[in-house]
């Protein structure tokens, strides 16, 4: 659905599938592991890695200064938007993750953006946490809703049970119309119609950079380069007394295809960074903060 130079695509992906495997990945596959399934959630990770850096090649770049400044690039989370339909709701997208090992670790509630969140982590730490958000349709108007459930009544049949699911992409047509009109009642709804299942960020553990220490430091070098910080709510969220720290690029906008092959320019995905604080107990907090992801959400606003 999207359109790119070939060559550039091709690059991007072969660079891609390093970045993955500089992370570190522990990739042993245990007999247990083997007897119970033959779904091996990294290869959905990878494959939701591919898909989010070719769709925004400003991530890739970035990605890219942190490696050359000699920093190992860890994965805090990657996330995930939905809607709350039972079709296509968090509790569908997280099947495949609770099968490859994850659990349930939090749930959340945004008032503001009217969504509901839970997150899962996996006892191997190396792995990203994964966010997925799910956007309370019963808080909107029947034209929304109606838009929304011709969206889904779209998706083929098994498509939602499937292990890939989470990284199937837009599984419906929609117009640039449509598109436009969620844009007016939610940014929300209209980026899941406009692109789908699939990340939409992955985050920069910055714990685990050896050269940086801290997010406003971090900011500068990402703007030094050329990419936008998302302000919106002050260039950091959170703080230490939250135990977590967040910042983000703004969403790049990219050439994407809507009904009848047309071709708009919308904000794609943004590139996270997440410093995280310890508790009392001395570990890390790994939670999440539902006043700053409001915040954060907006980083794939479109900006008139
Ligand atoms: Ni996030």
């Amino acid at each position: 659905m999207i359109s790119f130079k070939n060559e550039l695509l091709n690059s991007v992906l072969s660079n891609a599938i390093f970045a993955f495997n500089s992370l570190h990945l522990n990739t042993t596959v245990t007999l247990n592991d083997t007897i119970m399934s033959k779904f091996d959630v990294r290869e959905l990770l990878q494959k939701m890695w591919e898909d989010y850096v070719g769709l925004n090649p400003h991530v890739l770049e970035i990605h890219n200064i942190f490696v050359e400044r000699g920093d190992d690039v860890y994965n805090d989370h990657i996330a995930i938007r939905t809607y709350n339909h039972p079709k296509v709701c968090v509790d569908v997208l997280a099947r495949p993750f609770l099968k490859g090992g994850y659990k349930e670790a939090g749930n959340y509630r945004f008032e503001e953006k009217k969504l509901n969140a839970k997150h899962f982590e996996h006892e191997d730490e190396s792995l990203p946490k994964v966010f997925i958000s799910e956007l309370r349709l019963e808080e909107f108007d029947q034209e929304l809703n109606d838009i929304v459930t011709g969206l889904i009544d779209q998706i083929p049949d098994g498509v939602n049970q499937e292990d890939y699911f989470p990284v199937s992409k837009r599984v419906w047509d929609v117009s640039h119309e449509t598109y436009e009109k969620l844009l007016e009642k939610s940014e929300y709804a209209a980026w899941v119609a406009a692109f789908g299942f699939r990340a939409n960020h992955f985050t920069v553990y910055v714990n685990k950079l050896k050269s940086l220490d801290n997010l406003k430091d971090l900011n500068e070098v990402v703007r030094e380069n050329g990419f936008l910080i998302n302000e919106s709510g002050g260039e950091v969220k959170g703080s230490k007394e939250v135990y977590l720290e967040q910042s983000s690029t703004l969403a790049g906008k990219i050439d994407l295809e809507f009904s009848g092959g047309k071709m708009y320019r919308v904000p794609a995905c943004y590139y996270e960074f997440a410093l995280r604080y310890p508790l009392e107990n001395g570990k890390l907090f790994q939670g999440f903060v539902a006043k700053s992801a409001d915040k954060i959400f907006e980083s794939t606003d479109v900006h008139r």
